[in-house]
């Protein structure tokens, strides 16, 4: 797993930046000119980038992690590497050099201290065969001009009974064009808590990264648009005594046909954090002037909009990946998650690219104990029969909760010694919510 002949590692600096732009277009077969890519804010750190060079002194290839220090797993967090900016030049395509860096990628995210690596993958082929599982599933989603959602019922959840008074307080909104001065801590504020506390049920959302280091910050909010001929990104702000509890942003095309007007609505993470706000947000965004359709880019597979819709048949969905996960260190990995159930299971993991992974492992945890203190998860090496035998692959799509254990069995990818036990780690390692990332990393 090591590169072929002539070709070499290197770490970018920022003078290597028109370089990686260049060599990334032709990659990926970008019809912007470098001379605008360089005006957008980069999202990558220098530090946590790789290029390969080959004997030329060009760039080969290229990769970069995002540093994910609180990654969302079920009732926990834990360290992550967001593997990204995964290219390699079309001359030198399938001689080994993804393959390689995959094993850089795992040995600087283990060095780093990341017990997972993520991604969201371009085609979604290419990367099982290194141990990542599609572990999220969002669904894009047209609705209908003016769809109608189900009146809100009075009930508060559970975790909110305390600030039900302020829940009941009225709602007001605002719609402006999007000014990142203004707008760039409101939407991450909003987004974090939204993941921690899912529509007020006092649950987390596994996947739900924030954009915690500064470049992720300011590559997400600015107003450069490559694409001319559409209007400045808005937004929709929902707020309870002048406290935001909701936004999304979005843009209009226009298109004025002889029977009216028939504008689309482009919507990016549709975020609120209870009930009420989001019903708000919804309506406001689903009837909005001279538009006809409004599509919004990834939402989980669970989001309340589907069930608070009156006639949900009316949305266009199409459900894709999200999240790929690839555990990098087994033990930390299963001890950094709340399980839905109790756990007391040997599972026997094969894991090809990194050894320390494979062989048996007793798995023991209490129903929502931990992930840290006296009652965390117990994840020791043993001797004894295994109960339930995987390869990592499975393994990391089943570590969001988001998979269940019993439907890769009836498809040939996990095998258990007894229904009880392909039960037992089914319940375990679901997770009551959905896991799915609302940007793309
Ligand atoms: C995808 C890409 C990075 C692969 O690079 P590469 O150096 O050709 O890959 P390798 O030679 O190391 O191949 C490793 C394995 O992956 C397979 N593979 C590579 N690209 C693949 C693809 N697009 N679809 C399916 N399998 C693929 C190879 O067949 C090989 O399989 P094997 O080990 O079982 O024989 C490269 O083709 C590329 O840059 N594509 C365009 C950008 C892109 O899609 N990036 C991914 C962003 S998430």
């Amino acid at each position: 797993m090591t590169l072929p002949t002539g070709f070499s590692f290197t770490q970018p600096t920022t003078a290597d930046r028109a370089e990686v732009l260049t060599y990334n277009s032709l990659v990926v077969a970008s019809t912007h000119p470098v001379s605008d890519l360089l005006t957008l804010p980069q999202p990558y750190e220098d530090e946590r980038a790789v290029i390969v060079r080959d004997q030329h002194g060009q760039i080969a290839a290229f990769h970069a992690s995002y540093e994910f220090s609180q990654f969302p797993t079920p009732g926990g967090d834990i360290r992550a590497g967001g593997l990204t900016w995964v290219g390699v030049q079309p001359q030198y395509r399938r001689r080994g050099i993804l393959r390689a860096m995959i094993a850089e990628h795992f040995r600087l995210s283990t060095q780093a201290g990341e017990a997972i690596s993520v991604l969201f993958a371009a085609e979604p082929t290419i990367y099982g065969r290194f141990g990542y599982g599609a572990a999220a599933f969002d669904v894009r989603c047209t609705f209908g001009r003016g769809a109608a959602l189900r009146p809100l019922t009075p009930t508060t959840p559970t975790s909110l009974q305390e600030h039900a008074s302020s829940t009941h307080e009225p709602l007001t909104i605002r719609i402006e064009t999007y000014d990142p001065t203004q707008h760039t801590q409101l939407i991450e504020t909003v987004h974090k808590a939204a993941g921690r506390n899912v529509g007020g049920t006092g649950l987390n959302r596994p996947g739900w990264v924030t954009r915690d280091t500064p470049a992720l910050v300011a590559a997400h909010h600015h107003t450069i648009s490559l694409t001319p001929g559409k209007e400045p990104q808005r937004i929709i702000v929902v707020e309870r005594n002048g406290t935001p509890v909701g936004y999304t942003r979005f843009r209009r095309t226009m298109s004025w046909q002889n029977t009216g007007p028939q504008g689309r609505v482009d919507a990016g993470e549709v975020v609120a954090l209870d009930p009420a706000a989001s019903h708000t947000l919804w309506t406001t965004l689903l009837d909005l002037d001279l538009t006809s359709e409004v599509t919004a880019f990834m939402l989980p597979t669970d989001d309340p909009i589907i069930t608070q819709l009156n006639n949900n048949r009316s949305i266009g969905m199409t459900v894709v990946d999200n999240v790929w996960v690839r555990i990098l260190d087994l033990p930390a990995a299963l001890s950094a998650r709340q399980y839905s159930g109790s756990i007391d299971l040997v599972l026997e993991v094969t894991d090809d690219m990194l050894p320390h992974n494979a062989g048996c492992w007793r798995v023991r945890a209490q129903p929502f104990g931990g992930p840290h203190g006296h009652d965390a998860p117990r994840v020791e090496r043993t001797d004894a029969p295994a109960d339930v035998t995987l390869d990592i692959r499975e393994l990391s799509a089943l570590y969001l909760g988001g998979v269940s254990a019993a439907s890769l069995a009836a498809g040939g990818l996990v095998t258990a010694d007894t229904p009880q036990a392909l039960a037992q780690l089914s319940s375990a390692m679901a997770w009551p919510l959905a896991p799915c990332s609302s940007w793309v990393f």
